[in-house]
């Protein structure tokens, strides 16, 4: 999976934002309260949406009017991806269009689309589109003997107009690209580490695999990687070495307790 744009609209302090050609590696740098934290939460209000529904997601953050930019509540808020993922076998670039009004006061889904190029020579097509709950999505999509008119709508109601039709319709196998975005989208990880919440001895709780949303799990995540994946631990503790200047090494030692401990070695003394 590859983010290659996104595009956003009257998301919080984000007024407009297209990035495109996003690297693989990227720093956001900027002054406080220019939208940084905001840039990111994007990722994490798709994931919740995902996982419940809109109204959910915007009820996190304050509701709909404390999430629309200030002065623009009566506009819908978009976000919109071009992403690169396997459907049916082969690297498409798919275009997901998601835009979020309110109506009589409740969150709903104006508009969903999930657009890309089947063929070599196609023309970018909407295989799902919805618009307050209802709307079709195309089932024999990898059916190449058949042109895009010609793929069959399977006509929907989804159960409220904030569920996400890539959530409803994605678990159906016949769905193709649904599925995979759906995918793409609950397997996002997002942490805004704190450096303040990773210190210190932690007690063992949650998961290990992934560092967590504030990166208050580090000890237990360096731990899982000693334990359970120890060439790639090492290779982090050698780039340490070579990239933090004046350290002269890490060596780990786990306590008889069961703790991993790293001995950071000064080069200077
Ligand atoms: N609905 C909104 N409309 C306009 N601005 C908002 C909205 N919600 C929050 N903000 C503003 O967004 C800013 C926070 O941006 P943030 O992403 O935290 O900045 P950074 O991480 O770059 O420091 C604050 O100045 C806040 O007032
Ligand atoms: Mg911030």
């Amino acid at each position: 999976m590859k983010l290659e744009a996104i595009r956003i609209q009257n998301y919080r302090a984000i007024r407009k934002l297209h990035v495109k050609d996003l690297p693989s590696f990227m720093v956001v740098v900027g002054a406080n309260g220019s939208g940084k934290s905001t840039f990111f939460d994007v990722f994490g209000f798709l994931r919740d949406a995902l996982r419940g529904n809109v109204r959910q997601a915007l009820d996190a953050r304050g509701r709909f009017q404390e999430v629309v930019t200030r002065g623009h509540e009566n506009e819908t808020i978009l976000i919109e991806l071009l992403v690169r993922i396997p459907i049916a076998g082969s690297l498409r670039k798919v275009t997901y269009h998601l835009e979020i009004g309110l109506d009589d006061k409740r969150p709903s889904i104006r508009k969903e689309i999930l657009r890309y190029t089947r063929g070599p020579r196609g023309r970018p097509f909407d295989f799902l589109s919805f618009t307050n709950g209802r709307g079709y999505a195309v089932r024999n999509e990898q059916d190449l003997s058949k042109r895009d008119e010609e793929l069959d709508r399977d006509d929907q109601v989804l159960d409220s107009p904030d569920i996400l039709a890539i959530k409803g319709l994605g678990q159906f196998e016949r769905f193709k690209a649904a599925s995979a975005l759906r995918q793409l989208l609950e397997n996002w990880h997002v942490s805004d580490f704190h450096i303040g919440a990773a210190r210190g001895r932690k007690e063992a709780t949650g998961t290990t695999e992934h560092l967590s949303e504030t990166g208050d799990n580090l000890p237990r995540v360096a731990q899982y990687l000693y334990e359970n994946h120890r060439e790639a631990f090492d290779v982090i503790l050698a780039k340490m070495k070579r990239r933090v200047p004046g350290l002269a090494g890490v060596e780990p030692e786990l306590t008889q307790d069961g703790y991993l401990i790293l001995r950071f070695r000064d080069g200077s003394f």
